[in-house]
């Protein structure tokens, strides 16, 4: 698939299974920005959830990847800010379908709760399924209200 600009963060939970996602995107040719956590001290995982839902909110990214024990805080965090839809992701099919229903733009996983290989099969097919649009793009719009364009 064609390479992607992907911004990926952990916390220290979260640190060796975004070491093993990052590795498997780069050998696919990926553009991968680890914007952190990078040594094992405690951290917050909000903080690290704001900078990849930045990234992806503002345009700069089309997807991103965020890594904590559960991945539960990460998706809560993410999804705080407007225009984030952040899913955990346990296996391919859910990563699948959150892309081809939701149009998830985050993809979030727990290090405490998915195994490496697991998570890079998952990680696979979020990267490479459409939005099927049609009637789940009248539902993904009725997820921003606030954001609803003027007139439509
Ligand atoms: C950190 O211990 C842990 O609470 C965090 O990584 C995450 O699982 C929170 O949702």
């Amino acid at each position: 698939m064609e390479p992607l600009p992907l911004p990926l963060a952990s916390d220290h939970a979260g640190l060796p299974l975004k070491l093993a996602l990052k590795a498997a995107l780069e050998a696919e040719g990926h553009a991968v920005h680890d914007l952190g956590t990078h040594g094992p001290e405690s951290v917050d995982y909000p903080d690290y959830a704001a900078k990849v839902a930045q990234a992806v909110a503002s345009g700069q990214a089309p997807f991103g990847i965020l890594v904590c024990g559960t991945g539960i805080g990460m998706a809560i965090a993410a999804n705080r800010r407007p225009g984030i839809r952040a899913a955990v992701l346990h296996d391919s099919t859910e990563a699948r379908l959150t892309r081809a229903h939701n149009d998830a733009n985050i993809a979030c996983f727990g290090a405490r709760t998915i195994g490496a290989e697991t998570a890079i099969d998952a990680l696979r097919a979020f990267l490479a399924t459409p939005f099927e649009g049609g009637r789940h793009q009248r539902r993904v719009d009725k997820l921003d209200p606030d954001s609803a364009k003027p007139g439509a």
